[in-house]
């Protein structure tokens, strides 16, 4: 017999992250009420973690929604010292709510806002970075990596959220863009010489890469 657990192992494992500022549980309960898709706290403590582990100073975070993904990297990166964290996303209104936020948690100095398409800000963005977070809209994941590999300093880091896409990836009769998007940005970086990768199964999905 076997258990479907998928829930379970979720709240379990969002159970185990350490108590947050009230302004990030905010953050989550709002994402709760407007069903808005954040990363959660168990993929956002993994980010933190990674960025601390590493020492990043400069991350470039591409599809920033409100900012709750960010103040995961915007803690590590105060923590490593000081730095940079890009906030992208296309949206005004989630670029102020973001702002507001992030200010309250005490980031407000290390946040680069940019309001537009995230593949093309990259573009426009002196690199190298030392991390890169990519929650774009998963039709346009493919072409994000070659934009990725530029900016991005070797050694390292790259994550990338929804790579199990809610069991859609596992559904031939599924050939949406999206799904399509997450299939395919698999397999060019599973594929690449340039890379070191594993799929973490925690909440969506996660990617983690290293560039070589
Ligand atoms: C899935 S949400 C995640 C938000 C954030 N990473 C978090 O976990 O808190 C992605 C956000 O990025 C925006 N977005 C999606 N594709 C984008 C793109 N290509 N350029 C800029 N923003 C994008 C969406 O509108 C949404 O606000």
């Amino acid at each position: 017999m076997s258990i479907d657990y998928n829930e379970q192992l979720r709240d379990y494992l969002d159970s185990l992250v350490p108590e947050r500022p009230a302004e990030m549980l905010a953050m989550e309960a709002y994402a709760q009420e407007h069903n808005f898709p954040i990363v959660g706290p168990a993929s956002g403590y993994f980010c933190y973690q990674v960025a601390r582990m590493i020492g990043a100073r400069r991350i470039f975070e591409m599809g920033s929604g409100y900012g709750y993904s960010t103040a995961w990297f915007a803690r590590a990166v105060q923590e490593n010292g000081g730095g940079e964290v890009f906030h992208v996303v296309w949206d005004e209104t989630l670029s102020q709510q973001a702002r507001g936020h992030l200010e309250a948690l005490g980031y407000g100095d290390l946040i680069r806002y940019r309001v537009g398409e995230a593949v093309q800000a990259l573009r426009e963005t002196e690199g190298p970075f030392d991390l890169i977070f990519n929650d774009i809209d998963k039709q346009a994941y493919p072409e994000s990596l070659p934009v990725i590999e530029e900016k991005l300093r070797p050694g390292g880091v790259l994550i990338i959220d929804n790579m199990i896409w809610s069991g859609r990836i596992f559904d031939d009769s599924d050939q949406s863009p999206a799904t399509q998007g997450v299939r395919e940005l698999t397999r060019r970086i599973t594929s690449s010489p340039d890379w070191i990768v594993s799929l973490i199964p925690i909440r969506d999905g996660l990617i983690l890469g290293t560039r070589k």
